[in-house]
């Protein structure tokens, strides 16, 4: 089916007909190329080769301009993408009552479906059904994934390996790319997590659309989400106050800085503001690997990235303080890291 029209405003049109550009990228004053007026196109591929310090200052400058990258050439092969893709969809297509047996409302369940919300106060409808799993190490937790469909866990398990690796070399880059010490990036790259969400966004009636959101505006409390789109628009970012769409790349991951990066960072990445907005024409899926650190890592930056012109923003917590924090904050944001500003001390 075709994508749905009536979810890309037309005044977000980056290119109008007739510029020199009918190509939808275009070069910024960084030298990144920036698909349709969002995100800078990466090439993963030149982490590994010659142009390995060139890649490595484009995600620096993409993270630090942006607040993520579309990523090509990830290492993820194009099979792979349609199976997890296909599996996700036969999913969401069991009946409600198979789904339903891995509902929890417990966030901390190792495994668990949620399901789209009314929030009264605000009186909108958030419409995400979600598959939400941890995911590394993978022997530890997949014999709690689903058996149906039967594809499930050896395409989910072939998937998330295959993220992971992509997640840890771009990791390493983003971290050489801030000027972080070996062992700094040893520190948190030891025993992080793996966290993942199968999501799907049902159309929404058209009498509704105005009070229904896929999700809300928020940030994701990650080192980094990598994200796999279908083919359906529906991903927006804020950007210069304005909520533009991301129009999907056919193999194209979508990466966006998380939390956990703003702070280890000092605040020179910023995590990435974003909301999924639905349609009445057609579903749409996506798959998230989150990327997180272990309990116990600490997340203040690192004292190599502070000096005069970069006086330290945040003190020294472990994830699993910043993890508790949030869940009794409630925020949906940043504003989540201003309980660990050295100031609010
Ligand atoms: C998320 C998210 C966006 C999407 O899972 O945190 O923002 O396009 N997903 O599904
Ligand atoms: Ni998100």
């Amino acid at each position: 089916m075709a994508p749905a029209k009536a979810v890309v405003a037309d005044d977000h049109v980056a290119f109008p007909a007739g510029s020199k550009d009918t190509a939808l990228t275009k070069i910024d004053m960084y030298g990144l190329e920036i698909w349709e007026g969002t995100l800078p196109l990466i090439d993963m591929g030149g982490l590994h080769g010659p142009r390995r310090s060139d890649t490595i200052k484009q995600l620096a400058h993409a993270c630090q301009h942006y607040g993520g990258f579309m990523l090509k050439n990830h290492g993820i092969s194009e099979k792979l993408l349609g199976d997890i893709m296909s599996t996700a969809r036969e999913f969401f297509h069991l009946p409600e009552e198979e789904r339903m047996k891995l509902y929890s409302p417990d966030p901390t369940s190792l495994i668990r479906l949620a399901t789209g919300f009314k929030d009264d106060k605000q009186n909108v409808f958030v419409s995400r059904e979600s598959l939400k799993f941890h995911a590394h190490p993978i022997e530890k937790y997949v014999n709690l994934w689903p058996t149906n469909p039967s594809s499930y866990r050896e395409v989910v398990s072939e998937y998330c390996v295959a993220a992971k690796r992509a997640e840890i070399t771009l990791l390493e880059a983003l971290f050489e790319g801030l000027g972080m010490e070996r062992k700094s990036i040893d520190q948190i790259l030891d025993n992080h997590g793996q966290y993942a969400s199968l999501n799907y966004y049902p159309t929404c009636d058209k009498s509704n659309l105005g009070l229904t959101f896929g999700l809300r505006g928020h940030t994701d409390p990650t080192i980094i989400t990598m994200l796999l789109p279908d083919e359906v628009p529906g991903l927006e970012i804020l950007k210069d106050g304005d909520w533009v769409p991301v129009k999907p790349i056919p193999n194209t991951l979508i990466v966006h800085v998380g939390d956990v990066l703003q702070g280890l960072s000092n605040c020179r990445y910023e995590s990435l503001l974003h909301r999924v907005i639905v349609n009445s024409e057609t579903e749409r899926l996506s798959i998230a690997s989150y990327c997180y650190p272990s309990n116990d890592t600490q997340m203040g930056p690192p004292k190599e990235l502070i000096d005069d012109d970069n006086p330290l923003i945040y003190k020294d917590y472990t994830y699993e303080e910043f993890y508790t924090t949030m869940w009794k904050q409630r925020l949906p944001d940043a504003a989540r890291l201003n309980a660990f500003k050295i100031s609010a001390a």
